[in-house]
């Protein structure tokens, strides 16, 4: 996969792609990331990316022309063979439609992605009407700029591509992958202060161990994320586990 970001602060992403799975995936040449400066597609002495907002009001807006410019710089490096597949060109926005495994899980079978990052108040709506195809946000607050946003987003994908993980089946047991959170984990020691690790997983049975961590996810899940549960595929003898904790005094204690 190939991934195109487009930032004002190519820096800011020198720590986290130079580490862990990043490190691997692109040393596997599974994935190859490329920073472009917007400021390096601006034409006048100052380099100016951004101008104030038509209309008045504080804060300034990102010029529309670089943005353009540098994607289709981008595309115009496109190899003929490549052409044809679709192409997101994704605008990182507090505007945008709430960023999913979901999402990361579809991002994750293109071959190529560009990924805009916002800067100050705003971008010039141009460039979310007629270059970007989609509009993502990771979360309900607003960050300094989009920087932190792609840097989710790119991790949430590129741990999804086949062959980045040690092991294939990983990525499928993670919260959130089925609708239901993570199972609780433990490693070594068994016993850690006063706190044993539960005797099931120490028994060998993976039979009773695949179904223990099972309920657990989906007793997790209800306690602390149950509007997921409406998504989740449960068996109905699961759902029936989850009725009984709904109708329990205190289904914390289960
Ligand atoms: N830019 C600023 N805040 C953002 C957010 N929450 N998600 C994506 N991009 C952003």
């Amino acid at each position: 996969m190939q991934i195109d970001i487009l930032t004002l602060f190519p820096g800011m992403f020198q720590g986290p792609f130079e580490t862990g799975i990043f490190q691997r995936a692109i040393g596997r040449k599974l994935v190859s990331v490329n920073l472009h400066n917007i400021r390096d597609y601006t034409h006048d002495k100052h380099h100016t990316v951004d101008d104030y907002a038509y209309g008045g009001g504080a804060g300034m807006v990102l010029k529309p022309e670089p943005v353009f410019e540098a994607v289709a710089s981008i595309k115009s490096g496109i190899h003929l063979a490549e052409k044809g597949g679709e192409l997101p060109v994704i605008l990182l926005t507090p505007q945008g439609r709430l960023f999913s495994e979901e999402i990361a899980l579809k991002l994750s079978r293109y071959r190529h992605l560009i990924l805009i990052c916002g800067r100050y108040e705003g971008v010039d709506e141009r460039v979310a009407e007629h270059l970007a195809t989609d509009e993502i946000s990771i979360g309900d607050y607003v960050l300094g700029g989009g920087e932190l946003a792609a840097m989710v987003v790119v991790d949430a994908v590129v741990r999804l591509l086949p062959g980045v993980l040690g092991s294939e089946a990983s990525p499928l047991d993670d919260s959130h992958s089925n609708w239901l959170l993570e199972y609780p984990q433990y490693t070594r020691p068994a016993a850690y202060r006063e706190w044993p690790v539960p005797e099931i997983l120490l028994s060998g049975d993976h039979a009773r161990i695949a179904k223990w961590r099972r309920q657990q996810a989906i007793i997790r899940t209800l306690q602390r994320r149950p509007e997921l549960l409406d998504k989740a595929e449960l068996t109905a003898e699961e759902r029936r586990l989850v009725d009984r904790l709904l109708t329990a005094p205190d289904n914390k204690r289960i």
